[in-house]
């Protein structure tokens, strides 16, 4: 059987439809959008926003929001068409075996790692610097060591300290681990009471930061391009074009999630009608927001800020500098960018089990990951291997890297996933489709063009870190997947 063996699209339902080794289905299109923006919301905001603003764009970040969302609603349009389509757990992995055959999928399956595990590793990593704002400003506490929350790749301001390795971040991911092995419906109630949270203190930041706009910090909105040399030693290129797709790749991590709603389809109550529902409907609040709040965090603080003292819990830092009788918001933030943080980790853990569960029941990961909980119904072992690899990622590389490998591994998958779209409309023309792309082949071109583009604003070096990822994904695929797929057995 060839490389490019595919899934017929009756297969797939009728697995889905298997109940033996079936998941619950409990989720409304409500607990969708909530689940959506529960993944949305978090550290690409509170943290990634700074430093694109620092890196990358300075306050020209905002048209970096802007670049990204347009890339992720046209890719949300294709996501939207098959999942609405194959309603089955496994996300992208799972509709590019129905239409790209069994390499392709692997290769975006392998992808989703960068997305959902190392993506969490992320967050795990921007709750590590929020915790030590709680401490300090907060509970008038003292900070946990520098070398106990950073990782060994990196060293304080004045290069005097360098990390070992980040427990907090180490923390909370075994903790959230352990929550999500418990089911999934419990967790979307939490999950739903930090989503209100979350999008309450956002606005709070809009509405009250609005007045603490210092012009001073907008006066060059686009910085002319130049190179940027941070205090790690690492260049980036800064302003003009190159800074705001740059920006664009770095932020792109803001919306990451809302993709992570179509994992969850064999979850949800009734697919059809709500995976469209559930991905656009969250991804259109968010964008609205996250313009704004970029436009007011960049107002309020200066580049300088977000380069050296503001570096870290950089949000916070602005709210206590700046805003002077807002002390109390800059504390509320803190508490609930905690919450909130969690929040988008289990969603993204959660993301990550379930394509390694598609994956196991397909065969081309061990079948132990497949295995269901007997009392709890969620796939305990896959979860906990997951941990082991999103502990290490958490715990010994510096969040920029692992933010901007999420990034730049998302952005591929998208763009696989737009030419899925393409392709099955011509291989499956006479498939039911609930929800249809519009304007198809001209907006999945577009989503790839806009995706490319934002994956060329990244750099070399990430290129670089994808391709060594992908080539490692191809020895596993050859070693064992191939050998062990039940499609080709
Ligand atoms: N979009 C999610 C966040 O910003 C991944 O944390």
């Amino acid at each position: 059987m060839s490389l490019f063996a595919k899934k017929s699209i009756e297969l797939l339902m009728k697995e889905s439809a298997d109940t033996e080794k079936g998941l619950k289905r409990t989720l409304s299109a409500t607990s969708l959008i909530s689940l959506g923006i529960g993944a949305i919301i978090g550290a690409g905001l509170f943290v990634r926003t700074a430093s694109a603003a620092a890196q990358n764009a300075g306050p020209s970040v905002t048209i970096g929001f802007i670049v990204a969302a347009i890339g992720c609603a046209l890719a949300g349009l294709c996501y939207a068409e098959l999942s609405s389509s194959i309603p089955i757990a496994g996300s992208a992995y799972t509709y590019s075996y129905a239409t790209m055959g069994e390499f392709v999928a692997w290769i975006i399956g392998w992808d989703l790692i960068l997305e959902y595990a190392v993506g969490a590793a992320t967050v795990g990593i921007a709750w590590s610097e929020y915790l030590n704002n709680l401490l300090v400003n907060v509970l008038g506490l003292k900070a946990i060591p520098f070398e106990w929350c950073h990782s060994p790749f990196e060293h304080s301001l004045d290069g005097s300290i360098h990390g070992y390795m980040n427990l907090p971040a180490l923390f909370i991911v075994s903790v959230l681990t352990l929550l999500l092995i418990r089911g999934t419906q419990e967790s979307a109630i939490v999950n739903s009471i930090i989503v209100i949270t979350k999008v309450s203190i956002v606005v709070m930041i809009i509405v009250f930061g609005w007045s603490f706009i210092n012009p001073v910090n907008h006066a060059t909105y686009i910085p002319a391009a130049t190179i940027y040399t941070d205090h790690q030693g690492i260049a980036h290129n800064y302003g003009g074009i190159m800074g705001i797709l740059g920006a664009a790749g770095v932020v792109f991590f803001a919306f990451i999630g809302f993709d992570a709603v179509s994992t969850a389809a064999q979850e949800a109550k009734n697919p059809k009608r709500d995976m469209p529902i559930g991905i656009l409907g969250s991804l259109a609040v968010c964008t609205v927001l996250y313009i704004l709040f970029a436009h007011v965090l960049t107002g309020v603080a200066s580049v300088e800020d977000f380069r050296t003292t503001g570096k870290e819990a950089s949000v916070a830092f602005a709210i206590n500098k700046y805003m002077i009788g807002f002390g109390w918001l800059g504390k509320l933030v803190t508490v609930a960018i905690l919450g909130g943080f969690s929040s988008v980790i289990l969603v993204m853990l959660l993301g990550q089990s379930r394509v390694f569960y598609s994956m196991s029941k397909d065969g081309l990961l061990p079948e132990i990951f497949s295995d269901v909980h007997e009392k709890y119904q969620t796939p305990h072992k896959a979860s906990l291997f997951i941990l082991i690899l999103v502990g290490l990622f958490s715990a010994f590389i510096p969040g920029d890297i692992v933010g901007d490998m999420t990034s730049i591994g998302t952005l591929f998958a998208f763009m696989l996933v737009c030419v899925a779209v393409i392709v099955l409309r011509k291989t499956n023309p006479e498939m039911k489709r609930e929800f249809r792309t519009p304007w198809v082949p001209f907006v999945p071109i577009l989503g790839i063009i806009v995706c490319g583009a934002m994956i060329f604003g990244l750099g070399w070096t990430n290129w670089l870190r994808l391709i060594v990822w992908l080539l490692l994904g191809f020895i596993i695929y050859f070693t064992y997947s191939k050998k062990n797929s039940k499609l080709r057995n």
